[in-house]
């Protein structure tokens, strides 16, 4: 069946690929776009953080950085909509051009460096979307990062805590946009136990009953040493969960040369296998006790689905939407159901972590 992304795809792909991202957003704010119903069935239903996820795919930060059609994206049937990275005050980025595409391996490299118009501009956005009711199901959560000028990185996390925790229902800690000069360093330890002590304090300042979960979001290129460092930090810290992952710096030797040169974050099917394996290992180094959205590289209901047996209890995408469209929002849902149906699971919370009860399995029957 041709949809029309099928239609409008030819046109968004001779564009620049940030003018045709510019173009959906406007395309999108008239409100014209098809609406998709939730896949609603109680096999994919998730409460975590006392929040009611409708479904388990979400939309990735980047693309809505101002929060600008949170409403829209919702009802493309996504369970949950992560918008942002927002900074203080507003910044360009960096020049143009920022965003290219390898449509053969339905990757993309981005160096971005947090454009957009600020706290004010997303605050402003957000609070439109809250007050207009009804509010559709489906849960916000708000991506924060630093100005580019700023030097006292705490200062910049601690502000847009104090300010966005009471609109949020989760909050993202990004320090892992390798765009920022600077930023991720704060993974290094001697730079996030601090961190994370200072925004915990204003959370709690900022909402002194029922604050918004704080997750953290990681990049996919940390070693086995650091990812174990990290795991320790967040649970002395009371970090609740995780983004596992942001794009990588690697560029692997299929990809064309002309691509491959660009500076930036790679996204898409190429940093697939390094972000599941950054899962699989934080899972195992928390012990399944700090929960996981999963992303990088999902396209299909099989990729996601290898995300949550490594131990993801949600996902999210950005690269596929580029490529397929709206439509595999729900594909990748009802593929998830499929597989959960196959594997004898009644509810996808079963299916979180399963690589790692399989393994256990069979180490038993084999130690028998
Ligand atoms: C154009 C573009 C812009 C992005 N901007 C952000 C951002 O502002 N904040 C953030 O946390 N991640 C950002 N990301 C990273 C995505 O949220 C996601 O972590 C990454 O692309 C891997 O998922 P994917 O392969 O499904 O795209 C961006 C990605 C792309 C492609």
């Amino acid at each position: 069946m041709m949809t029309s992304y099928n239609l409008i795809r030819p046109l968004l792909f001779r564009l620049d690929p940030e003018t045709a991202h510019n173009l959906t957003l406007r395309l999108l704010k008239t409100g014209l776009a098809p609406k998709t119903p939730f896949l609603d069935h109680p096999a994919l239903k998730c409460t975590l953080w006392n929040l009611s996820f409708p479904n388990p795919v979400g939309l990735a930060a980047g693309f809505d950085k101002n929060a600008e059609v949170i409403r829209e994206m919702l009802a493309f049937g996504f369970g949950f909509v992560e918008v942002g990275t927002v900074t203080p005050k507003p910044q360009h980025g960096n020049p143009l051009p920022r965003i290219f595409r390898d449509p053969v391996h339905e990757a993309v490299i981005n160096r971005m460096g947090f454009p957009g118009g600020g706290l004010a501009r997303f605050k402003e956005n957000l609070q439109k979307f809250i007050n207009r009711k009804p509010r559709p199901a489906g849960i916000i959560g708000l991506n924060i990062g630093m100005n580019k000028a700023q030097t006292d990185p705490a200062k910049d996390y601690c502000f847009l805590v104090d300010q966005l925790a009471p609109l949020a229902d989760y909050l993202t800690i990004n320090i892992s946009s390798p765009n920022t000069p600077g930023l991720r360093n704060l993974q290094e330890p001697e730079h996030l136990k601090a961190l994370l002590d200072d925004i915990m304090r204003v959370r709690t300042r900022a909402c002194a009953t029922n604050p918004p979960p704080l997750l953290l979001k990681l990049a996919p290129d940390l070693s086995e040493d650091q990812q174990q460092t990290i795991a320790k930090t967040i649970l002395e810290c009371g970090v609740d969960g995780l983004i596992l992952t942001n794009t990588t710096l690697d560029r692997p030797a299929h990809l064309p040369p002309e691509f491959a040169q660009q500076q930036g974050g790679l996204s898409g099917s190429p940093v697939k296998d390094k972000s599941t394996d950054t899962i699989r290992n934080f899972y195992r180094f928390t012990n399944g006790k700090i929960p996981i959205i999963g992303l990088g590289g999902i396209s299909t209901g099989a990729d996601a689905y290898e995300k949550i047996k490594a131990g993801a209890s949600l996902v999210q995408i950005y690269t596929a939407l580029v490529f397929k469209g709206p439509a595999v929002v729900n594909k990748i849902n009802n593929d998830i159901l499929e597989y959960l149906q196959k594997d004898g699971y009644s509810h996808i919370g079963e299916a979180v972590g399963a690589d790692f009860r399989n393994a256990g399995a069979n180490q038993k029957s084999e130690n028998r």
